[in-house]
């Protein structure tokens, strides 16, 4: 991996390091998107894509799926700044129609795992044939809470840095960097 990139002189002295360069990330998604689509052959499932973090993951993710598949976008929000607040509010699933669809949630990263648990209490009695979940980033934490929900896809297992760029912000900013940066602390 290309974990020597340097940080582009317009993005220090904020970012730190380039944890995952765009030629990694691309790579990975590029071999999840055939898993994908090996093992969602014949089933047409409908990627639910968790706004906002994952919309660079999920537009590249499904562009690598050669297999016929649905897009749905919901928006999920539990962070002010490099802080969650604990609160998790899911926007948007009244209007998926999820009965008998086999579902594929698309995050950007499971730190805590609150968020993907909260949203799996929502998602249900939905009637999905199947839900799995696929994440760009797992964190390695001691936050993880109990009866998190696996990840059945994982593009990248990070260590516990907060990281931005390639969809993932602070406050609202860098999700445009093609790569993945540990944020100053
Ligand atoms: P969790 O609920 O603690 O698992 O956190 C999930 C959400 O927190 C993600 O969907 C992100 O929006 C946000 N988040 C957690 N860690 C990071 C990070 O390192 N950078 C940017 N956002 C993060
Ligand atoms: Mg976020």
């Amino acid at each position: 991996m290309e974990r020597t990139d340097a940080v582009p002189a317009a993005w220090q002295p904020d970012i730190v390091e380039v944890l995952l360069g765009a030629n990694d990330i691309s790579r990975r998604v590029t071999e999840l998107g055939a898993l994908i689509s090996k093992e969602y052959s014949g089933l047409t499932p409908i990627l639910l894509v968790v706004l906002k973090g994952s919309f660079m993951f999920a537009s590249d993710l499904s562009r690598a799926i050669s297999e016929p598949h649905e897009l749905e976008f919901i928006r999920a929000k539990s962070y002010q700044g490099t802080c969650s607040t604990g609160q998790v509010q899911i926007q948007g699933l009244e209007a998926v129609s999820m009965r008998g669809r086999h579902v594929i949630v698309i995050e950007d990263i499971v730190d805590s795992g609150l968020t993907l648990k909260s949203l799996y209490q929502s998602l249900e009695g939905l009637g999905a044939a199947s839900i799995k979940t696929c994440s760009f980033l797992e964190k390695e934490t001691a936050r993880r809470k109990e009866h998190v929900p696996k990840i059945d896809y994982i593009a990248f297992i990070i260590p516990d840095k907060f990281v931005v760029g390639y969809g993932l912000d602070v406050n609202q900013k860098y999700r445009q960097l093609p790569f993945l940066g540990v944020y100053k602390t």
